[in-house]
């Protein structure tokens, strides 16, 4: 794999520690397999030594971009992957968790026909590190199975990533957010031949971890982004349902305190502005009273159907006792569906 250009990207936030042996490591494998690799660090304003320690090795294949006004893990890696202009890009943790050794393994994987590559925990022959605490590992097994309805790649949380440039090139509508640039990646580029490459996942020797709270409440956020990006119409159609629920239970409430008139118009008003927000979150072509006024009109109709149906069902139940309620109950299943489909058609246009 001599004649093959390979670009590693480190994103750092505090790593100056770490740094001198993992380029060393880094150096050994351009020594003996990838002699036409280059590095290329992004660092988000350190300042604690990145800087001067890169400018003393002084090596012709490593390059230090310092990004100053702007910190995030994701974007790091985008302008890393921006910057490059090799056929392949690596991209690793400088932390020494990911292992140098394994790159020329990657590399081989997308020669042989990989859309993606990464190195991974969860096949056979990786390891991870003892050490890791039940939470951390627990943590990680959720964030993995909330990824399911993306990918079934095993360590889809992780973040040693390969890719030839072309594939990252043809990315569609990236919205790098958190930590989990890799899923981005694999969903926003299309993937479907993710290779994984076992690791041993070392615990980091130096230095902290930036994984935090927010972290994992970014990755809530961009979990629901790639639903929505991947599975529109469901995410839409299931949030308008549960929100018909919450509405139901404000309806009851209100109808214990106010006339049913109110109540009604309480409880749309409420539908409407969770609706609005949540289940039809870019349809915003409309204007906002425009929206309201035509949302009340559709539920109305619905209303008033609803009950007609239900009517219908209670006065042929011919006696049978269930038959009003199981007729209360479709009617209210398809004065759903009726005011979905309306409000999106009519109302909600994009
Ligand atoms: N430029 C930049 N900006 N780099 C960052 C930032 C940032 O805001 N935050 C973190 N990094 C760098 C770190 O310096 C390190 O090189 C790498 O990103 C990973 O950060 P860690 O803080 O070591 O993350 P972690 O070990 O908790 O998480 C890693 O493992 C997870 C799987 O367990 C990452 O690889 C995650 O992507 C991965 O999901
Ligand atoms: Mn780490």
């Amino acid at each position: 794999m001599q004649q093959e250009t390979v670009t590693i990207i480190l994103p750092t936030y505090e790593e100056v520690d770490s740094l001198p042996s993992l380029i060393d490591a880094i150096a050994e494998v351009k020594k003996q397999t990838l002699a036409n690799l280059q590095l290329i660090i992004v660092d988000d304003d350190s300042d604690d030594g990145t800087e001067s320690l890169i400018s003393e090795k002084n090596l012709e294949w490593v390059r230090l971009i310092v990004r100053r006004g702007e910190k995030g893990l994701s974007t790091a890696v985008i302008r890393g992957l921006e910057e490059a202009e090799s056929e392949y890009c690596i991209v690793m943790d400088a932390d020494g968790s990911h292992p140098a050794s394994a790159i020329p393994n990657m590399i081989s994987a997308l020669i042989e026909g990989a859309d993606f590559t990464v190195g991974s925990r969860y096949v056979q022959g990786g390891t991870t590190e003892d050490g890791w605490g039940v939470l951390r590992w627990l943590n990680s097994k959720i964030a993995t199975l909330m990824a399911r309805p993306f990918t079934t790649v095993n360590d889809s949380m992780s973040g040693f990533l390969g890719m030839k440039r072309e594939t990252f090139l043809a990315a569609k509508d990236l919205d790098p957010v958190g930590y989990k640039i890799g899923l981005e990646l694999i969903v926003k580029c299309g993937c479907k031949n993710v290779v994984e490459v076992p690791i041993h996942f070392r615990t980091r020797q130096l230095g902290e971890s930036k994984l935090t709270l927010k972290v994992q409440w970014e990755y809530l956020q961009h979990v629901i982004r790639l639903l929505r990006y991947t599975h529109p119409n469901f995410v839409s159609f299931f949030t308008f349902a549960a929100v018909g629920v919450s509405g139901l239970g404000v309806y009851i409430l209100a109808l214990m305190l106010t006339p049913l008139i109110t109540a009604i118009w309480i409880a749309m008003t409420w539908n409407f502005f969770w609706d609005r927000k949540y289940a039809f979150w870019d349809a915003r072509s409309k204007s906002i009273f425009v929206q309201y006024i035509g949302f009340i009109l559709v539920c109305s109709v619905g209303a008033i159907a609803n009950y007609f149906i239900t009517t219908w069902f209670v006065n042929n139940s011919h006696g049978i006792p269930l038959a009003g309620l199981v007729g209360g109950l479709s009617a209210s299943v398809i004065g759903v569906v009726f005011n979905y489909v309306f409000n999106k058609a009519l109302i909600f246009r994009k």
